[in-house]
């Protein structure tokens, strides 16, 4: 069984090779994804350590002027996928690509690959180490609005989070365009329409999208005036958690001249979470930066402040008591959302189904925080939903059914790094 669904992850992965990068899932999403290649990069490591390094470079190379790198990066079109190039009309360093960005794993990543490599490899973090900081940067000038403390988005597939509750009060605050040109939707054609987001919310994604289009991708203009800004901790605590990263990888490189700007993130990063506290529910929250209110579901994103290393002894309580609640009412934690809030769905999208990407994040972040019984209960519940179901791009939690892409390339990269057999768990600090 390990050795079949080792040799299945490692073909799934082969299969959606394109070239020195890996698409998430053929059809459904046939270009390099941001944040995907960074967690396929830990899971060809373990097989193929300079096609994991080559998979991480292919991402920096379509790295902005102003640092941002894009969320998607369309090498070439494929019709099978709507919105493509010739909607989001953007590139990066001449490449054609989304005019927004996706959480900032990379430096997260990259340390991973370094402590676990041959000294040698370090100097392929060091070729890395500009793009990486650049990226950094982006977010802490371009995602913190004046008198925000925290790191926002415009748009929610920034977020990766795309269709999650969360984000309700900002999409109810905003009007479709009434110029939107009619289009037309390939998600549904490659997928169960049940479990993707419905047309309201497309409609308004690409509203989004269109506002940035007509702004010539003029990042403060859509900050400032686009139709969306909410604040959120997933990108927050991601960002936060790079941010630290990249300072042990700057040490090693003897980079100590950036050290005092990536302390200023930290400490800003640190300060800014606070922004998130929702009393009310007792945890971190996306808010609306506009109208300051609060979402009032747990998310995954809300459980990953031990992965940044953030939190008072009562927050972290709290959060915790709130993981330990939601493992008792599915079978496969941490869900996307919470399933006693309003809107949870098992398996739409990022309504309440798992993610393997994100619970590997918490988990590790619990791990490193003294709790290794809720960080081990999850790298074995996603092993044992692979094991049922196969390599889905996310799952019900209380069934364990696949759901939305098949032989999706994180899913089979996790396995291999972190929640197969053979895989290393993850050590508390
Ligand atoms: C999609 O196409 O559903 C993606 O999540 C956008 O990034």
């Amino acid at each position: 069984m390990t050795e079949t669904l080792n040799q299945q992850a490692m073909a799934i992965l082969q299969k959606n090779d394109r070239g020195g990068f890996t698409i998430p899932t053929a059809r459904l999403y046939p270009f390099q994804w941001n944040w995907d290649s960074a967690f396929i990069a830990l899971g060809i490591a373990t097989y193929d350590r300079e096609r994991a390094w080559q998979e991480l470079e292919m991402l920096t190379d379509a790295q902005a002027d102003d640092g941002m790198i894009p969320h998607i990066i369309f090498r070439k079109d494929d019709a099978d996928y709507f919105p493509g190039p010739s909607i989001w009309q953007t590139e990066a360093a001449g490449i054609p690509a989304s005019g927004i960005s996706q959480p900032p794993v990379l430096a997260s990543i990259v340390r991973h690959l370094v402590e676990t490599a041959p000294a040698s490899e370090l100097a392929r973090a060091g070729s890395l180490f500009e793009s990486t900081l650049r990226w950094q940067r982006w977010y802490f000038h371009y995602r913190r609005p004046e008198g925000c403390p925290a790191i926002c988005t415009v748009h929610p597939w920034e977020t990766g989070r795309d269709n999650c509750p969360d984000w309700d009060i900002g999409m109810r605050a905003m009007a479709v365009d009434p110029d939107l040109p009619s289009y037309k939707r390939k998600d549904i054609e490659h997928a169960d329409p049940s479990q993707r987001p419905s047309h309201e919310e497309y409609d308004k994604y690409i509203t989004m999208v269109k506002f940035g289009r007509d702004h010539n991708w003029d990042q403060s203009v859509i900050v400032n005036n686009g139709p969306f800004l909410m604040a959120d901790p997933g990108l927050h605590f991601i960002w936060l958690r790079a941010c630290r990263d990249l300072r042990e990888i700057a040490v090693w490189l003897g980079k100590d001249d950036v050290l005092p700007e990536i302390d200023s993130w930290i400490e800003a990063g640190i300060a800014g979470a606070e922004y998130f506290w929702n009393d009310a529910i007792q945890a971190y929250c996306v808010r609306d930066v506009r109208s300051g209110t609060f979402s009032d579901g747990f998310s995954n994103a809300s459980a990953l402040c031990f992965y940044a290393d953030v939190g008072s002894q009562a927050q972290r309580d709290h959060t915790l008591e709130h993981i330990r609640r939601i493992a008792k009412q599915t079978k496969f934690g941490q869900p996307s959302w919470d399933p006693e809030a309003a809107r949870f769905e098992s398996q739409r999208y990022w309504c309440g189904p798992l993610w393997c990407q994100m619970n590997y994040m918490i988990s590790k972040g619990l791990a490193e925080q003294g709790i290794p019984d809720l960080a081990e209960k999850m790298r074995l519940d996603l092993r044992h939903v692979i094991e049922l179901s196969g390599f889905y791009e996310c799952f019900d939690p209380i069934s364990g059914a696949g759901c939305i892409g098949q032989d999706f390339s994180w899913t089979a990269a996790l396995w291999l790094a972190w929640a197969g057999y053979d895989a290393p768990a993850i050590q508390a600090a």
